[in-house]
């Protein structure tokens, strides 16, 4: 009996998962300079959290959760993304009591039972940044400026930022009135999932890939926003302008989950097949107080990782620190071999990546490992050299071979770092 792994997860193997730790180290660099801090939730919370927070009628919650009964039957969800799980722990623990802004980040697993397709797993990885207790554009702007400033960093090329303003739930019912006296024609045009959508969530229905071109005329949710809406979409764009950060206003962006308020915003990149959305967020001023916590504003986003490192792969970006050895230690003889162990212990205390041959192959089968680690070094220790208290050195680069004494080996490799 053979296994294999289940559909839409993936195993992460070395190899790439040097660009993982690579995109995730630049995650965290970005939010220790932005002054967010690390929040860890479990991975899975109760139902009812997702369906209060995310909503009842969204895909996520109607077709896509991983739900289960435990064994003290409860009815327990694999969280299918990370706002709605940071804004319960940041209730339940009175985050909120703080003077500041709380500005918290995460990077871990989600789960959602999607259909599989370039860019869409069941298991994927999400990094996500949420700032709550403060409904300031310049908050709005900032987790924004983030997200592209983690693409740039990691190396993309072609990010797009889009941005659109959802307005208030009561703007939002105005326009969702506009909309369907717009669609109510067209119903019978239009593909079947926006014909239910139409009954369910009217404003997705923009979304749609297929129906465009019965869209044209529709009315834009940017007619319907109230003074107070409109000054703080303004607000961002300055912000944003002032910032340097290149952005198109998109009125058709809706997103995917309901908890959003005024600003909504993805980012997109071409390069996944039919996917063209990498990241995404927005603020949501309602969902604090939706999940039983005080009325507090947020604003945050969630960027794929899956779908940054297979566009980082798809535009051939090098990792700028490749998976190399500093130096591979070759022994020759039973004394050098007891040496060999000590000296590999004390480089990799020193702060270098040492390996060695572990199992009794001839210097001819050990150098080969080193060149297949891409060694920068080779030292070479036979009984002779270390009755003499010396090792060969050899740059792997130049072919340049030299003899050191034994008790400089540390401290030589460690200086050509
Ligand atoms: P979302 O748009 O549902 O937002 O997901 C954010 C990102 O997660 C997507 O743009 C995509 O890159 C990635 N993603 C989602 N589903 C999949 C999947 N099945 N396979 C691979 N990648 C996927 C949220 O989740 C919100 N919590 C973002 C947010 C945070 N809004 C405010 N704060």
């Amino acid at each position: 009996m053979s296994f294999q792994k289940s559909p839409g997860t993936q195993d992460i193997l070395p190899g790439s998962v040097e660009r993982w730790q690579y995109v995730e180290q630049t995650a965290r660099d970005i939010c220790r300079r932005f002054n967010f801090r690390e929040i860890r939730t479990p991975m899975f919370e109760s139902t009812d959290l997702f369906k209060r927070g995310v909503g009842e009628t969204t895909d996520i919650v109607e077709k896509e959760m991983y739900t289960f009964t435990d064994r003290g039957n409860r009815s327990i969800t694999l969280r299918p993304e990370g706002t709605a799980g940071v804004v319960r722990s940041y209730v339940e623990n009175k985050i909120y009591g703080e003077p500041d802004v709380s500005k918290l980040y995460y990077i871990g697993p989600m789960f959602r039972y999607e259909r599989q397709q370039a860019g869409r797993y069941r298991q994927f990885h999400q990094f996500g940044v949420e700032a709550l207790g403060s409904a300031d554009p310049a908050l709005d702007a900032e987790v924004i400026a983030l997200g592209y400033t983690f693409y740039t960093e990691v190396g993309l090329k072609g990010v797009r930022v889009e941005i659109n303003s959802i307005g208030t739930p009561a703007v939002r019912a105005d326009f969702r009135d506009k909309l369907l006296a717009f669609l109510e024609p067209k119903r019978e045009l239009l593909c079947k999932d926006c014909q239910s959508r139409m009954d369910r969530n009217p404003l997705r229905v923009l979304d749609c890939k297929t129906d465009q071109h019965h869209f044209e005329g529709a009315p834009s949710i940017l007619d319907s926003l109230d003074e107070e809406c409109r000054t703080h979409f303004d607000k961002v764009q300055t912000y944003l302008t002032d910032m340097g950060i290149p952005f198109v206003i998109n009125p058709k962006l809706v997103r995917g989950l309901d908890y959003y308020t005024h600003t909504a915003f993805e980012y997109k990149a071409e390069g996944i097949g039919a996917i063209d959305t990498i990241g995404g967020g927005g603020r949501y001023n309602g969902l604090v107080s939706e999940i039983g916590g005080p009325e507090q504003p947020g604003v945050g986003l969630g960027l794929g990782l899956e779908r940054t490192i297979m566009l980082l792969e798809h535009q051939a970006q090098q990792l700028p620190d490749p998976h190399r050895l500093d130096v591979y230690l070759v022994a020759l003889g039973e004394a050098s071999e007891r040496r060999v162990t000590q000296l590999t212990y004390e480089l990799r205390k020193a702060g270098l990546r040492a390996e060695r041959d572990y199992l009794g192959r001839k210097m001819k089968a050990q150098l080969k490992s080193a060149d297949r680690f891409e060694a920068r070094y080779t030292a070479i220790l036979g009984d002779d050299e270390l009755a003499r208290g010396e090792i060969a050195l050899k740059e792997m680069a130049t072919g340049e071979q030299k003899v050191i004494p034994l008790d400089q080996l540390v401290q030589e490799l460690a200086g050509n770092k």
